[in-house]
């Protein structure tokens, strides 16, 4: 028996000016998209902004239906989004940002799990790791890389080889 430990190393900023200029824009996008997040069950407003390589800013925001598990994540709405307008630009950072009973959360929103697996896939087709800005208004944490956010995680090559 062998016992093994995965660490997850992140970075946290106290407030958004820590960050470099680049990213203070792209907090800003994905706190502004908020507002345009489609939301009436839950009324959990989320808002991500997707940088790409050509500097281009993507945001998408969660869209939610009546039939409950129709409903998209804003991380996965602007992932779609940009690599089917974009698909040979690589992702080069995205920030997510989330608004509930009137306010930005204090806590940092932290992609789910079927997110996490778009991110890495995303990651994977361009070979470049991407910085996850994950926004609280008390704090905010970045990983610099998909893999971080997934240990253990299903990335197995399944396409079909030519
Ligand atoms: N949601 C996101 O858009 N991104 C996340 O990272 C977490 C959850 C959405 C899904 C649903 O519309 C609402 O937030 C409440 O779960």
């Amino acid at each position: 028996m062998r016992e093994s430990e995965i660490l997850v190393k992140y970075f946290e900023y106290d407030s958004p000016t820590e960050l470099a200029s680049d990213y203070q824009v792209l907090v800003e996008k994905a706190k502004d998209a908020t507002k345009d997040a489609y939301a009436p069950y839950s009324k959990f407003r989320v808002g991500a902004a997707v940088l790409l390589e050509n500097g281009e800013i993507i945001t998408g925001t969660n869209q939610e239906n009546a039939a409950y598990p129709s409903g998209l994540c804003a991380e996965r709405v602007a992932i779609f989004y940009a690599n089917s307008k974009y698909p040979s630009q690589a992702i080069k950072a995205i920030a997510v940002a989330s608004f509930y009973n009137g306010k930005f959360n204090e806590t940092p929103v932290y992609p789910c799990g079927s997110c996490r697996q778009v991110l890495l896939e995303t990651q994977n087709r361009f070979n470049k790791p991407m910085d996850i800005i994950m926004y609280g208004s008390n704090s905010i944490q970045i990983v610099k890389s998909a893999r971080l956010l997934l240990p253990l995680c299903f990335d197995v090559d399944l396409k079909a080889k030519d």
